[in-house]
């Protein structure tokens, strides 16, 4: 968050009630009800989860609800037997959600599909044939890279539905990147398409998977979607033996496939995310907590009602898109949106036109697009109807004052309460929430802890600040239950603070007289780019693999539409400081090779020094400090504090 927008949350005092209308009707429909089953969340976690849990579908019912006596390896719904798939699908066919849209398609260049849940349960149940077909059993890792289209909800429920674990890659991500986490969670199928349309232009998925799998020993097989049935498909390459049309293998598969009796604590899905190493993490889910988890969440925070129609705008490739894209909304049997394109295809008026038509009810996106919304002018939303809105949502990064305002005022239209939820990839489900019936809002702020979830804010030494690191006390369901094959990091990154005794998240924040929380930002070396978490170590060791560099340093500095951008600072071998503008495109180039288009940095600077300390660690506090423009803080640990200047220089040249 930048200094600007950090003032201004902390003078912001405005508070938003919710609506009286909004509260009569909703699950939670006031701060004496939230207050009153919070406590009884904290003070009975164990008979609070279990109601939750009786909500659903269990083949086996659970011997014990929670397990901490092996601290921080977490166990929920110990000895159940349950299956996600099943409680987003098969649990609603008995009743009149059967005939109701599940998933309300359209993809960017305008086409519509609607998969009622009778027609979902034909679709991954043909699907997950298709993956027995191919080899896949229970326990079995399979990669994921499909552009947003209903198939990939298929292939997803599909792993599920089988108890093979799902790995999901956004679809920007690079080769390098898709074979790096292919290699780590050793995937047998990696399920991709011959393309996707992302402003107005196709992505040659299948291209990128081919590239990516070459002398992976791991994967037997590819499984291409082909975007568009019964067209003639994208231009691409094939591998006989290797590659198989899912549309013709699924012709001769049996149309029923039974859901597997998973345990509580089997492995769902992996999702990598970046940490502050060059390594992304392979975070685990397993299926009861964050079955149990993401259900609870998604129905109270997002207040769902049969007759909603709830659109989340985030990528399945994220963690937003799976939980509260697929099997939050899902288990509580909503209609959900899905789209497969950019907001700004064909015109700045994309995602209200879909409001419009669909009549979307409950809108979930992230302050990145808010803010790229206001900044194309208000005439955009102003030409639909947005009246069908009745509560809206944002993830993914602390929104400003200003943001959250134009939300209410122009897509809200001042009378849609707004959730902005704080969570992330490990937590499973959102943790720091407004529940819209009930929390008085405030611009900026988080509001206050979901049930179950205890959270405190730290200084160093774990007494209570106002500001400081923000960490959680207790377990609930949908924590992650580690990083794949590596405990140790597990326990060194998010238990080694405060003797074990907290959660540590990784952000920054800051409580005020209400008990309202503030997030701040990341503390660690993780920049929040447009929502998107990227360690700048992974970058710093891209660009050293670079025959002309010997050093480099990145940060993260504000950026008015994506949040944060990146910074990197670039020592170059020998006495030159000067890079070409040669060099700076192949740096680039190096970046979209390793990870993808969306970690490129704003600036590359090039430099004959970096400000270092006498024991030679950079100070990247110092690289912020000229970034942002700031007064230097203390520079008497410098080695050579001319440094700077010459930096200072270049920076704003
Ligand atoms: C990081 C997690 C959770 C889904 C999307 C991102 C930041 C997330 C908020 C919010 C302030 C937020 C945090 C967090 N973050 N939501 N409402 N207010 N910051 O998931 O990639 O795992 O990133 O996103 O810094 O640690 P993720």
């Amino acid at each position: 968050m930048s200094q600007e927008n950090l003032e201004s949350v902390l003078q912001e005092s405005r508070t938003f009630p919710p609506p009286r209308e909004f509260s009569a009707r909703a699950h939670i429909a006031g701060m004496d009800q939230y207050r009153r089953m919070y406590e009884r969340s904290i003070n009975d976690p164990e008979g609070f989860w279990a109601e939750a849990a009786e909500e659903l579908h269990w083949f086996k019912r659970w011997d014990r609800v929670k397990d901490d006596s092996e601290k921080p390896f977490f166990k929920w719904f110990v000895g159940g037997k349950t299956n996600i798939a099943y409680n987003c699908i098969d649990r609603h066919l008995d009743d009149a959600t059967a005939n109701k849209a599940a998933i309300v398609w359209e993809g960017e260049p305008g086409e519509e599909r609607v998969w009622t849940y009778r027609d979902l349960h034909r679709q991954v149940s043909r699907f997950a044939n298709v993956l027995k077909q191919l080899g896949i059993r229970k326990g079995d890792s399979v990669a994921i890279y499909l552009p947003m289209i209903p198939e990939l909800a298929a292939a997803v429920l599909a792993c599920a539905r089988i108890g093979a674990v799902h790995s999901v890659i956004f679809a920007g991500f690079s080769a390098e990147s898709i074979r790096d986490r292919v290699i780590d969670a050793n995937s047998k199928l990696v399920i991709t398409g011959d393309g996707g349309w992302r402003r107005g232009k196709t992505l040659p998925l299948k291209d990128v998977v081919d590239e990516a799998v070459q002398g992976c020993d791991c994967v037997k097989n590819v499984l291409v979607v082909q975007r568009d049935p019964g067209q003639d498909p994208f231009p691409h390459q094939w591998t006989e033996g290797r590659d198989h049309w899912y549309h013709e293998l699924a012709e001769s598969v049996d149309r029923l496939c039974p859901c597997e009796e998973m345990d509580a604590e089997d492995m769902l899905f992996l999702l990598y995310t970046s940490g502050s190493t060059g390594k992304p993490k392979g975070i685990i889910h397993t299926t009861g907590g964050y079955m149990v988890y993401t259900y609870l969440t998604a129905k109270y925070v997002f207040d769902l009602k049969p007759e909603d129609v709830y659109w989340c705008t985030a990528d399945v490739g994220w963690v937003t898109g799976h939980s509260y894209l697929l099997y939050g909304p899902l288990q509580n049997g909503a209609t959900v949106v899905m789209y497969e394109g950019a907001p700004n295809w064909p015109d700045n008026a994309r995602f209200w036109s879909i409001v419009e038509k669909h009549r979307v009810s409950v809108f979930y996106t992230a302050p990145t697009a808010i803010r790229a919304f206001m900044k194309w002018g208000d005439e955009w939303p102003q030409k639909h109807d947005l009246s069908s809105l009745r509560l809206l949502g944002t993830v993914g990064e602390p929104i400003n004052p200003e943001a959250w305002m134009w939300y209410h005022t122009l897509i809200g239209g001042e009378r849609c309460p707004i959730v902005d939820t704080w969570w992330q990839t490990e937590t499973g489900g959102i943790m720091l929430t407004p529940l819209p019936g009930a929390t008085p809002t405030k611009p900026g702020s988080a509001t206050l802890p979901f049930f179950g979830v205890v959270p405190a804010v730290l200084d160093a030494e774990g007494n209570d600040a106002r500001a400081g690191y923000l960490a959680i006390k207790e377990p609930w369901p949908g924590i992650f239950r580690g990083i794949y094959g590596d405990p140790q990091r597990y326990k060194d990154t998010y238990w080694c603070r405060w003797n074990g005794a907290y959660y540590f998240p990784g952000d920054g924040a800051r409580v005020d007289e209400d008990g309202y929380f503030w997030i701040v930002g990341r503390v660690d070396d993780v920049v929040n780019v447009s929502g998107h978490r990227i360690g700048t170590a992974e970058l710093e060791s891209i660009y050293v693999e670079h025959p002309a560099v010997a050093e480099s340093a990145v940060i993260g500095v504000p950026h008015e539409i994506k949040g944060q951008g990146l910074v990197a600072f670039v020592l170059l071998r020998g006495s030159t400081s000067d890079g070409s503008d040669d060099l700076r495109k192949e740096l680039n180039e190096l970046v979209v090779k390793k990870i993808g288009k969306f970690a490129l940095p704003e600036k590359i600077i090039f430099s004959a020094d970096l400000p270092k300390t006498r024991s030679g660690k950079i100070m990247r506090r110092l690289l912020r400090d000229i970034a942002t423009g700031q007064a230097l803080g203390n520079v008497t640990t410098l080695a050579d504090p001319s440094v700077i200047e010459s930096l200072k220089e270049k920076y704003s040249g």
